[in-house]
């Protein structure tokens, strides 16, 4: 049984873009409903930690270059199969390759100014969910 929250940032490059609001209400129609959002910035030490997972990758010093380099916006977000659903709805990591009509698709410029990130697993969502949200415990 697969759970019912993701966690996603909008990237610096879409706010940037002056995108943020496009993208937010691109999750809600959706049918995302927002648990929690904030709009934040990352330190490099937090970018680093935030993707730990990534931290052998060749491009890791420059997504942590990236996800520091100005505002992104936070958000826990709830629907049934959230981390699939949510997945599927915003398109291959590479937003060349994302389906027609995905947020990377419309709002995603490289590989790595992707517009968003999406959690891979409902046990990294929670910890993500946590790492930018301490009261997450009471959604
Ligand atoms: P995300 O974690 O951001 O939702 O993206 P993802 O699962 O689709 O992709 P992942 O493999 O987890 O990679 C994390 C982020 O690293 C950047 N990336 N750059 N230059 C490159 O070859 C490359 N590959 C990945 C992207 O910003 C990707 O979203
Ligand atoms: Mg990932």
């Amino acid at each position: 049984m697969s759970g019912n929250i993701t966690f996603t940032m909008i990237k610096p490059k879409a706010i940037a873009d002056g995108n943020m609001g496009n993208i937010i209400a691109k999750i809600t129609q959706g049918g995302f409903n927002i648990k929690a959002l904030k709009l934040t910035r990352l330190t490099k030490d937090q970018a680093r930690k935030f993707y730990a997972v990534h931290s052998e990758r060749p491009f890791f010093e420059g997504l942590v270059s990236f996800m520091s380099s100005g505002p992104i916006v936070a958000a826990i977000l709830e629907k049934e199969d959230a981390v699939l659903n949510y997945r599927n709805y915003i398109g291959a990591t590479n937003p060349a390759d994302a389906a027609a009509g995905s947020i990377r698709a419309l709002y995603g410029t490289s590989i790595e100014a992707n517009a968003v990130h999406g959690s891979d697993s409902d046990e990294n969502a929670v910890n993500e969910g946590a790492f930018f949200f301490s009261e997450f415990e009471r959604f």
